[in-house]
């Protein structure tokens, strides 16, 4: 197979992998821009780099697993602001009231239970950076709040008079789409502006399957090193599996997917099929969870035979609409008249069914 990682140093892989901390963001930065083949992964990364060394906040946007925190963490680490403090919260981990605590502080006695008075992250953040996370997830009136920040400044603690001044500078992070989000009214209008000074989009792994066997083979080798096992390459057929996935889960569910191959792979061996737990295909048919994913997901294309996959949509959707036609047919998008019809034509049957029954319209 194609080793992606001869031209690269190993011995400095291994030396991540021995640093506590932060393992990924090293081969993030060092190695991945160059290896990815992805013309978008390439133009994030110019972007990453030019604006790192600005104080713009920015924002970035890409489905769960597709490496926010991690760009996230290393704009910061090229930042003017490097060596100042790094604050990171969670925006959908708490309720509204604690957010609001949380991100701002309270004085004593704000609310019931506030025996103290808290710091909070805005203040803890002052000099440095604040990585705000899934902003999108954020009620209206925080989301009011956060945007007198962005623009003054300076905010009041919950419960409190004084207006604290601070200089911190904003990474922000969503899985949703902002701009849908904002059309549909859950997200202000004037807060999305004043986040979007600078956006980055980061693909999907569906999108950038070129990038798949860099990233596979990348984690083969980190979780081998970690755990000082000698694992073999990725076989064909693994490497064919890998890359015809969709990765709902982006390059989360590939690493993890990576670590457990690597973990169950006879040692001195070649990862398999068999290693890896992707479901959907004959030999993955355990695990019951990963069978529902599997399901939500929609079947993988064991054949492009247009009967024939028109057939295993057909029986889909009549085990999941427990064999009632009519809420099959819904499923399907046609008539339940022409599911009737098809259902004769490939000689589909059911016990549950009496004989010739036609589906009530
Ligand atoms: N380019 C990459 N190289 C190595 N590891 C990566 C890369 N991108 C993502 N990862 C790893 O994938 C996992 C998910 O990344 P991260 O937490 O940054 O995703 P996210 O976009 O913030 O997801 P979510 O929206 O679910 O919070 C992490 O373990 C991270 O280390
Ligand atoms: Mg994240």
């Amino acid at each position: 197979m194609i080793n992606y990682m001869d031209d690269l140093q190993l011995a400095e892989l291994e030396h991540d992998v021995q640093q506590h901390g932060k393992p990924d963001l090293s081969f993030f930065e060092t190695y991945y821009p160059k290896l990815s083949r992805s013309p978008e992964i390439q133009k994030t990364y110019a972007l990453i780099s030019k604006i790192a060394r600005s104080n713009a906040t920015v924002l970035i946007q890409g489905e769960t697993g597709t490496g926010k925190e991690l760009i996230a963490g290393a704009i910061q680490a090229q930042s003017l602001r490097a060596q100042q403090i790094y604050v990171t919260v969670n925006c959908a981990a708490l309720p509204e009231h604690l957010l609001e605590s949380e991100l701002f502080g309270h004085e004593r006695g704000a609310f019931t239970g506030a025996v103290s008075s808290h710091v909070g992250k805005f203040e803890q953040a002052d000099g440095g950076t604040l990585f705000l996370d899934e902003i999108g997830d954020m009620h209206p009136s925080t989301q009011a709040k956060i945007l007198r920040v962005l623009q003054e400044q300076a905010f009041v603690r919950v419960g409190g008079q004084r207006t604290i001044h601070v200089d911190v500078r904003i990474i922000a992070a969503t899985n949703k789409e902002l701009w849908e989000e904002m059309e549909s009214g859950r997200f202000r209008a004037d807060l999305y502006y004043r986040l979007n000074v600078v956006t980055l989009h980061v693909p999907p792994l569906r999108e950038r399957p070129e990038d798949i066997l860099i990233l596979a083979d990348y984690f083969r080798r980190k979780f081998a090193a970690e755990i000082k096992k000698v694992v073999g390459d990725l076989d064909e057929e693994t490497r064919q599996l890998l890359s015809h996935h969709a990765w709902p889960g982006n390059i989360r569910e590939l690493r993890n997917l990576i670590e457990r191959a690597v973990l169950v792979v006879n040692p001195n061996h070649e990862i398999t099929a068999k290693d890896l737990a992707l479901t959907g295909k004959d030999y993955f048919a355990a695990g019951g969870r990963d069978r529902r994913r599997e399901e939500r997901r929609g079947p993988n294309l064991h054949t492009l035979n247009l009967e024939e996959l028109e057939k295993t949509a057909i029986t889909i959707a009549l085990q999941r609409s427990k064999w009632v036609q009519k809420d099959a047919a819904a499923l399907l998008g046609i008539s339940a008249r022409a599911l009737n019809y098809k259902i004769a034509m490939h000689k589909i049957s059911h016990s549950t069914w009496r004989k010739n029954a036609v589906p009530e319209p």
